[in-house]
């Protein structure tokens, strides 16, 4: 071990490359302008949570695994996150920069583990923005389809399924690319009324399709058995990605003590709300066999006679899953940003446009990526990629939390994690459960992606990382 004066702070360097938690988040010019206040952030987490994961993936998850049992699936998959959310949010206020779950493990588990967790990030985030942008291309041929104007099949699918390319998918990923490199505050202010059209529309199929709900259909209630659900809930897993995202933005938050708990648990109360909601009504209006189509919510309205209310909510699905979109695309390019501030990426990717304040670079680069995955793979195969991956990065801060509060009980913890030794095995447990529970095409796809990551790491960031041994 040895040690090196930075400034007035002996920083030590382990062998594990561990950066104690004063040495995280780079110098004054390096860091990203503070804009966020807690309503901001329960915005972005609910404009990242609600998404492709209700509007597309309850259909499939409830016709072949979880039947009406889908809220079983819910519950199971919310408990879960929850049990994430409070270790999340004691770092994320402990640790106030940018970089989420990739941060924390540099400051607890050490350089290597960090950049896996980061690498297997990217299955988080970019990898989910394309299944993201996948979804969203559902409605939108859906809704034109309706209107007479069908896009080819060629072009709005991708080669595993018969077609040539999903075209509205690249096309919305770029978009939304556009945006977020011309800076965060236009990024933000459009994903907040973005996000009060999806609850709307989901309000609005609740009212249409909630009394016409017919608990027979509830019947069998759990046609898959236990395995049915805990699988159901390994995909519905999805639907919860995004709530951490609140804490990647931490940089860029003022007062992070106090907002980011708060905008981390409230934006996901309130979608495990909705959700369940939307799985019971949804499960109660048509057969849970039928279930397996494209835009289901919209579906069940017109099987129950709402043709334009199906309409009116599929707008309000195309718009939500668009918030998802800028949100994740947003998380993605600041974790770049901070790896490649770290040494573990080409510096390039850390520069800031000081126009728009937006690390531009690294945000188009991200969107190119999803553009990329959403207009060449199948949206399931991606979705379950990318709920292994983040299941991964939340069992190592679940972890993270506990090592932390051994190795630096003296730090300031303006949040504590309720019961952490409970907590903390718990939420790592659970997520290991729901890891487990995806069929093993995921597995193997998940072991490829981290041995590729594993191989970047050593022919790059261990050479360049700052904190090698002199
Ligand atoms: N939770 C996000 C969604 O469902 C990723 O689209």
């Amino acid at each position: 071990m040895s040690e090196i004066d930075v400034g007035a702070a002996p920083v030590r360097l382990s062998r594990l490359r561990i950066r104690t938690v004063e040495q995280l988040g780079g110098t004054e010019e390096e860091k990203l302008p503070r804009s966020l206040g807690a309503l901001d952030l329960s915005l972005l987490g609910i404009g990242c949570i609600i998404g492709t994961g209700v509007f597309v993936l309850t259909g499939v998850a409830a016709a072949l695994y979880a039947g009406p049992a889908l809220i079983v699936s819910f519950i199971l998959a919310g408990t879960a996150c929850g049990l994430a959310a409070l270790v999340y949010a004691e770092l994320a206020a402990m640790v106030p920069v940018a970089g989420s779950a990739y941060t924390y493990t540099s400051a607890t588990m050490g350089e290597a583990a960090a950049w896996m967790v980061g690498w297997n990030l990217i299955l988080e985030y970019a990898v989910s923005a394309g299944a993201v942008a996948a979804g969203w291309s559902g409605y939108v041929t859906g809704i034109l389809g309706q209107v007479g104007l069908d896009v080819p099949e060629r072009l709005q699918s991708v080669p595993s399924e018969g077609g040539l390319i999903d075209l509205p998918a690249v096309a919305i990923a770029l978009f939304v690319t556009f945006l977020l490199a011309s800076g965060v505050r236009h990024g933000a202010r459009f994903n907040a009324v973005l996000v009060g059209v999806k609850l709307c529309a989901i309000f609005l199929f609740l009212v249409l399709a909630g009394p016409k709900v017919d608990p027979a259909l509830w019947h069998p209630f759990a046609p898959f058995g236990w395995q049915g659900i805990a699988t159901g809930a390994a995909i519905i897993f999805f639907a919860y990605i995004g709530f951490d995202a609140v804490a990647t933005a931490a940089e860029e938050t003022r007062d992070p003590q106090r907002n980011l708990p708060i905008g981390i648990l409230v934006s996901l109360g309130v979608c495990t709300l909705a959700y369940l909601a939307v799985a019971a009504v949804l499960t109660g209006v048509v057969p849970y066999t039928a279930l397996n189509v494209k835009e289901p919510v919209a579906f069940a309205l017109r099987e129950i006679g709402y043709g334009f209310g199906a309409a009116v909510v599929a707008v309000g699905a195309i718009a939500g899953i668009t918030t998802v979109l800028l949100v994740l695309i947003f998380g993605q390019a600041r974790i770049f940003f901070v790896m490649a501030r770290d040494g573990l990426l080409p510096g390039w990717l850390a520069k800031i446009d000081p126009r728009s304040g937006a690390p531009r670079t690294a945000t188009l680069i991200t969107g190119c990526a999803v553009a990329f995955v959403a207009g060449f793979f199948p949206l399931g195969a991606i979705a379950e990629l990318s709920n292994i991956g983040t299941l991964f990065a939340f069992v190592a801060v679940s972890v993270g939390v506990m090592v932390l509060r051994r190795t630096r009980p003296d730090l300031n913890r303006p949040f504590r994690t309720p019961l952490v030794w409970v907590t903390g095995p718990l939420a790592a447990l659970a997520c290991l459960y729901l890891m487990v529970s995806l069929p093993p095409a995921t597995w193997i796809r998940f072991v490829v992606w981290s041995a590729i990551g594993a191989v970047v790491y050593l022919a790059y960031g261990y050479r360049r990382s700052p904190l090698r041994p002199a």
